[in-house]
């Protein structure tokens, strides 16, 4: 038998326990011996629970008792979760958990730290909900030079672009109902400022390339200014607003980056609406392959862990997964040496001053009419394909024209 111990018994924590239980029949069959939780730690207490009687608040009933060989660790950021991890490690005990933000700030420490004590550190669930997307990576993927990775990697803000689009709902009422379904961080800025995206981008990334790639070296933008106008003028250039999560191996460096861009209708993840991710992988052999499926949410990142927990129990004897290692230099390439194509709103007091002045400071662009009468006092336009680093100095160069009164939007073009 397999005693697990869940630390953290909030959305994912509760519905670990819950598939455990519900699907503990198949599960012992698959894992080929009973998997049952001995123990759910908490600060809290859940006097309604079915699980109440598992709920202890005092760590030791976890740590020092040898019975427990797995510990589920679903509390989530890098204080209390980090200590209770080493320690777990520390004790013998195989760590299973969906913290992607402990994996992506502390992952190569913590590897290392499992490898030596003979354990694993397992994290399907830290990308992609319930989507197959680790393991696959490092093991079905394996026979591949990995050239790049494009994803929509946050189910929340996934949800709010597409709540926006479809029903035209504004931004707070999108959020709240992607909070009530249990898809939201604790801290939502965390998912709309892009930070979400961008520790899952940093861990395919580390896997991909075999090597730690910093998700504090990512350019990263959320998608808190983008309105349902540039969504207006993106459907008139026949394509959508998607969140996006970019990284490419470019010879010995790696170009990341996460940002709202405009993509085509035709992007294989144009349509993948609400709260389903999708990850394309491309490799040197396989060429793309696309992963796709729910990526946030209580009993689909359940899934996720309860397979680790699986994979584990079969396998309790090995360990040995790789450990990423920390390059002595920034290998992340400067935002600014990368090369994008950009749509700019601005707002101008004569249209066609504006639009000459702006040929004149972005050469060839193509100019984008919006649907509706309101826009009349705006231009906006798409721009050839230029470095990041020059759009500084042209902005200003726009802010300085007397035909254009301000910038309205500024948001990345992606074609591949
Ligand atoms: N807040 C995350 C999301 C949860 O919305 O994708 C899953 O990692």
């Amino acid at each position: 038998m397999a005693n697990v111990a869940v630390l953290g018994y909030g959305v994912v924590g509760s519905g670990v326990v819950e598939v455990l239980k519900e699907n503990s029949v198949s599960i012992s069959r698959k894992a080929g011996e009973e998997i049952r939780v001995k123990k759910i730690l908490d600060i809290r207490d859940f006097p309604d629970s079915p699980d109440r009687d598992l709920i202890t608040h005092n760590p030791d009933d976890v740590f020092e008792d040898d019975s427990i060989n797995i510990v589920v660790e679903t509390i989530g950021g890098v204080g209390i979760a980090h200590e209770y991890t080493r320690r777990a490690f520390l004790k013998g005990k195989h760590v299973v958990t969906s913290n992607k933000e402990l994996v992506a700030t502390h992952g190569p420490e913590l590897m290392k730290l499992a490898k030596e004590c003979g354990v694993n550190y397992l994290f399907e669930a830290s990308v992609g909900g319930g989507i197959p997307i680790i393991r696959p990576l490092n093991q079905c993927l394996a026979a591949n030079e990995i050239v790049g990775i494009t994803g929509i990697l946050n189910g929340t803000t996934n949800y709010i672009l597409t709540q926006m689009k479809r029903e035209g709902k504004n931004f707070d009422e999108a959020l709240k109902s992607a909070q009530q379904n249990g898809y939201a961080e604790a801290n939502p800025a965390a998912d709309i400022e892009g930070h979400d995206a961008c520790r899952k981008i940093a861990i395919l990334s580390s896997i991909a390339y075999n090597e730690f790639v910093d998700s504090k070296n990512i350019y990263t933008e959320g998608i808190s200014n983008i309105t349902l106008a540039d969504m207006e003028y993106a459907e008139a250039m026949n394509s959508v607003i998607k969140l996006l999560a970019i990284s490419k191996k470019v010879g010995d460096k790696i170009f990341a980056r996460v940002s709202p861009a405009i993509i085509s209708k035709n992007h294989p993840v144009a349509n993948v609406e609400d709260v389903f991710n999708a990850i394309i992988v491309k490799g040197n052999a396989i060429g793309d392959a696309m992963f796709y499926g729910k990526g946030a949410g209580k009993l689909p990142t359940a899934s996720a862990v309860v397979a680790d927990v699986i994979d584990i129990v079969r396998h309790i004897d090995s360990n040995g997964r790789t450990v990423w290692k920390r390059k002595d230099y920034n290998n992340i390439i400067d935002i600014n040496e990368s090369t994008t194509r950009f749509f700019i709103r601005v707002s101008a007091n004569n249209s066609e001053e504006a639009e000459n002045y702006i040929k004149q400071v972005f050469g060839d662009v193509e100019f984008i009419k919006a649907a509706r009468d309101s826009y009349k006092d705006e231009v906006a336009f798409v721009t050839a394909k230029a470095k990041e680093g020059e759009l500084v100095s042209k902005k200003e160069s726009l802010k300085a024209s007397a035909s254009i009164n301000d910038i309205i939007s500024v948001i990345r073009v992606e074609e591949e």
